[in-house]
């Protein structure tokens, strides 16, 4: 046995990759005609980000963008997963086209190229154009049709630099959390028949997305939805826990993944949302249902279920105050995640390509010491969830791909400079990049294929 490795190689055709999103690390939030996004407005409303922290300069990754990839070449990462900012295209989300900004990606996908490194696009990663939230957003069903001509715009432009397609990222962050529980932007408080209504818009957008890559990005190009799906860990691997942890698993995640899944809103989610029900016209799922070549999950966390008492089907269960969490209170580590969404949307939905595009954890103050910063809880976060993604492919499950969360400290949304989720550190002063251990740690599982 080679003792350095554990269990067998990943698949040859295994994709290690790393991903970040334009709003998060682009800065230049005002620059070359790029117009405001929601989050530019909400992170200048008092008391809505910490630290008063804006996007004007984030990791000014729009200026450094070329040594950014030399550094990711360096590490050996040759997949990246990045978003194009709306708002630089359409500064008034659906006005006239601003060429600077599609320049921009130009440039950018050429820098790629020149380091080896693989384009993985999101289309929208939660910065909407300002201007269209200020005709309603995404409770408006005029919002899909501005994204539509987006996503034709941007296919159409670069076709020639982009196979894979990521359609959106995280439904139920822009919607749900923006619009209902308010702690993203726009950070509206609105009843659950809007929310569901912004849901059905984010859908439609989702469909529009795969339409415009087969009709605009040619033969080669492949796409999928990223969804951060609620995920189960049954709390025994036993055939009473699994299917509690199966039918959690269906209802929580009936509004996305069945809806589109399903060709329409399941019976069971109907009259869960009884009169909150989104609004359906002829047609819609015809787009929303559309066939996609993968499935893309972020998966950070999960709710541990197990077989129900007294006739439920399931018992979730709250976690102890003491369960161990990274510094994103929301981070609580449960490592076997890892295991059970990928095999959930295999059983449930019958994916047959799955990409792990997001996982990793947050910390606060990481020091450079002695020119490095020992993040030994992230290593420990990685590995950890890597055997569980091992173990998933050893029993069957399609997963295709992993990619980091997230390449480098970036602007955590509300919580600003002050989460770090990178595997190279960033100071925010100097805008001086240092590898972190994880980032090693992580070459060294992409240069050996093995989880080191
Ligand atoms: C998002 C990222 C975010 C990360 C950590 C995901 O929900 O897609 O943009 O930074 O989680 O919170």
């Amino acid at each position: 046995m080679n003792p350095l490795t554990y269990a067998s190689p990943f698949p040859s055709t295994f994709v290690f990759g790393a991903a970040a999103a334009a709003a998060q690390i682009e800065g230049a939030a005002f620059k070359d005609g790029k117009g405001p996004s929601i989050w530019d407005t909400f992170a200048r409303t008092p008391g809505k980000v910490a630290g008063g922290d804006t996007l004007d300069v984030a990791c000014d990754h729009y200026h450094r963008f070329d040594e950014d990839f030399a550094l990711m070449a360096s590490l050996g990462i040759r997949h990246y997963r990045l978003s194009i900012a709306w708002p630089r295209i359409f500064p008034d989300g659906d006005g006239a086209v601003n060429q600077a900004g599609l320049d921009f990606y130009r440039r950018v996908f050429a820098s790629m190229a020149r380091h080896g490194i693989t384009p993985w696009v999101t289309l929208f990663h939660w910065d909407l154009p300002q201007a269209l939230e200020d005709r309603g957003g995404w409770t408006a069903r005029a919002t899909v049709e501005s994204f539509a001509r987006y996503a034709d715009t941007v296919v159409k432009a670069f076709a020639g630099d982009v196979r894979h397609w990521i359609t959106l990222n995280e439904i139920r962050c822009f919607t749900w959390l923006a619009y209902g529980i308010g702690n993203k932007a726009p950070g509206r408080r609105e009843s659950d028949a809007i929310v569901n209504q912004t849901i059905h818009h984010a859908l439609l957008a989702h469909g529009h997305a795969v339409r415009a890559v087969r009709e605009f990005g040619g033969p080669q190009a492949r796409v999928g939805l990223t969804d951060n799906c609620d995920v189960s860990v049954p709390v025994t691997e036993t055939a009473a826990d699994i299917a509690a942890a199966e039918a959690w698993f269906e209802d929580k995640n009936a509004h996305i993944l069945g809806a589109i899944h399903g060709g329409g809103y399941s019976k069971a989610y109907l009259e869960r949302v009884g009169d909150a029900a989104p609004k359906v016209q002829a047609g819609d799922f015809d787009l929303i249902s559309l066939p996609t070549d993968f499935l893309g999950l972020n998966v950070y966390t999960a709710t541990y279920v197990r077989a129900g008492r007294d006739g439920a089907r399931y018992e979730a269960l709250a976690l102890p105050a003491n369960y161990p969490r990274a510094d994103s209170p929301w981070l609580n580590l449960v490592p076997q995640a890892m295991y059970w969404a990928p095999r959930m949307c295999h059983a449930l939905y019958g994916h047959r390509s799955i990409y792990i595009t997001e996982n990793g954890c947050g910390y606060n103050h990481e020091p450079v010491q002695g020119g490095e910063v020992i993040d030994l809880h992230r290593r420990d976060y990685l590995r950890g969830h890597l055997r569980e993604m091992h173990r998933a492919i050893a029993d069957g499950v399609p997963v295709d791909g992993y990619f980091l969360w997230s390449f480098i400290d970036n602007f955590e949304w509300e919580d600003g400079y002050e989460r770090r989720f990178g595997i190279v550190h960033c100071d925010f002063e100097t805008q001086v990049r240092t590898p972190k251990l994880s980032a090693r740690y992580y070459a060294d599982v992409i240069r050996t294929r093995c989880i080191v």
